[in-house]
């Protein structure tokens, strides 16, 4: 249990280095969080600094859902550990850590709780977790932005997307129990934390992906 512990701690601690913050703030002296949305993730990066840096922002924010699941992985490393009578998994583990680091990049300690919506971070996770919803959230949230121009949508379409996918799965080749809990805590939480992001879209007042930040 205390190994769970801790890991579950440092996967949140992963997720709240502000990757967004810390490259804006060194490559162009600004703080993000006073730019467009206010968020630290990669839309907005790429609406106030362009796209090499957004690329670069995406890369590290995936890779630290990517990191917390091997994490728990090489540390909980036999078959399951006891919470009272329990047995609980190794995959439980990992996407227990998996979750931290989003809410690690959402409310990061790090910079003052202020942080991203936890798409990407979510995705890295999913990468590590179980691929193929990664690859078909990915291309949902691709063919969303594609079609209407807001981020936004197209992280909502994405997560959603990838949930719907996994019930029919999880019902004929017997996905564990644990990825499906991973994608509905996780879809729930990226989709609350763009309860304004909504709003704009449905007032027609929210920025579109190519749209500059001013
Ligand atoms: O991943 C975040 C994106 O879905 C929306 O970001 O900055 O447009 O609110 P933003």
């Amino acid at each position: 249990v205390t190994e769970l512990v801790l890991v579950t701690m440092a996967a949140y601690l992963i997720g709240s280095i502000p990757f967004g913050y810390l490259i804006a703030r060194r490559k162009a002296k600004i703080d993000i969080t006073s730019f467009g949305s206010g968020r630290i993730g990669a839309t907005n990066v790429l609406r106030t600094l362009g796209r090499k840096m957004a690329a670069l922002v995406a890369l590290l924010d995936v890779l630290k859902g990517v990191a917390a699941v091997l994490l728990a992985g090489a540390v909980i490393g036999h078959d399951y550990v006891l919470v009272g009578d329990y047995h609980l998994g190794i995959l439980a583990a990992q996407v227990a850590a998996a979750l931290a680091a989003v809410a690690g990049h959402i409310f990061p300690v790090f910079n003052h709780f202020k942080g991203g919506r936890g798409v990407a971070t979510f995705f890295g996770g999913f990468i590590a977790l179980y691929p193929l919803a990664a690859v078909f959230g990915g291309e949902v949230f691709i063919i969303s932005v594609g079609l209407t121009g807001f981020a936004s949508l197209g992280s909502i379409a994405g997560v959603a997307g990838a949930y719907a996918m996994m019930i029919p799965l999880s019902l004929h080749s017997g996905i564990p129990m644990e990825y499906l809990v991973y994608s509905l805590i996780g879809s729930t939480v990226v989709i609350f934390m763009h309860r304004d992001n909504i709003q704009r879209l449905i007032a027609g007042k929210e920025r579109r992906i190519n749209e500059k930040a001013h």
